[in-house]
């Protein structure tokens, strides 16, 4: 398969992160209500899928509702739930015949409705086996309250007596994350021109390539997916060394 002009196939990003963000922006630019954002979001996610598969990435990880999201309007954060699970319920067989492997990350607590839970559960069932892509919802996830989970989790292993803390180490900390399998980001993309993180994968992107790009998220497409795997490539990854 021919890959878009300029990447090198041999160097590809095996884990990308993106931090969707312009939507409500992007409404107000129509004068329309944020929650039209969010809608028009539901096809740059679609778009950003297609682009993943296409230039055969491993790992996508999309960060659709953070620890922080709560602090909006009731009725926003009322419309991001049932969006996130009609989304999902939507597209998921499309998914499922495209090869993706659905996961999910973030604090299941009793204010996630049971439906999303189902859903997740469900999505994640069923497309266990798929090996082309992995995509990684990030749903009520918060990086502090990741690290902050695991920690709860180490020390009651401690004091259960099942493990020693002179034997704590990062591959400790690593295996109590919400998906040990999911590797360090490779390149951690931000759309709608802030540059911050905003709470997302802080372990997993101590070592990652940042890329901010102008566009608002329900503008993405798989062409702006390439520009960033293009700059990226052009990076000089040290990882400490020289
Ligand atoms: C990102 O768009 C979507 C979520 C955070 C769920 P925003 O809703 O943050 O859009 P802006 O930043 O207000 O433009
Ligand atoms: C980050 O975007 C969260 C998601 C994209 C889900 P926000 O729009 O919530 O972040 P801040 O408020 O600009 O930091
Ligand atoms: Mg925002």
């Amino acid at each position: 398969m021919k890959l878009p002009a300029g990447i090198d196939p041999k160097h590809l990003p095996k884990h990308v992160a993106i931090v969707m963000d312009g939507n409500g922006r992007w409404a107000k630019e129509r004068s329309l209500p944020r929650t039209d954002g969010h809608r028009a979001g539901e096809e740059a996610v679609a778009r950003a899928v297609d682009g993943a598969l296409a230039l055969g990435i491993a790992n996508l990880t999309l960060y659709a509702f953070s620890t922080e999201n709560w602090r909006r309007p009731k009725t926003e954060v009322r419309f991001l739930l049932n969006d996130t699970e009609r989304f999902v319920r939507m597209r998921r067989d499309e998914f499922h015949a495209k090869g993706v492997r659905m996961r999910w990350i973030g604090r299941r607590e009793a204010r996630v409705p049971k439906r999303i839970q189902a859903q997740i559960d469900e999505s994640v069932a069923m497309t266990k086996n798929n090996r082309r892509l992995t995509l990684t919802v990030a749903f009520n996830y918060g990086g502090r309250a990741e690290i902050a989970d695991a920690a709860r989790r180490i020390a009651e292993e401690v004091q259960r007596g099942d493990l020693d803390p002179k034997r704590i180490t990062e591959r400790t900390i690593n295996a109590r994350l919400y998906d040990p399998d999911l590797p360090d980001v490779d390149l951690f993309l931000r759309t709608s021109g802030e540059v911050r993180t905003s709470n997302f994968l802080l372990w997993e992107s101590a070592y990652a390539e940042m890329v901010f790009l102008p566009v608002l998220w329900p503008d993405f497409t798989a062409g702006h997916l390439n520009d960033a795997v293009r700059e990226y490539q052009k990076r000089g990854r040290r990882f400490g060394a020289v």
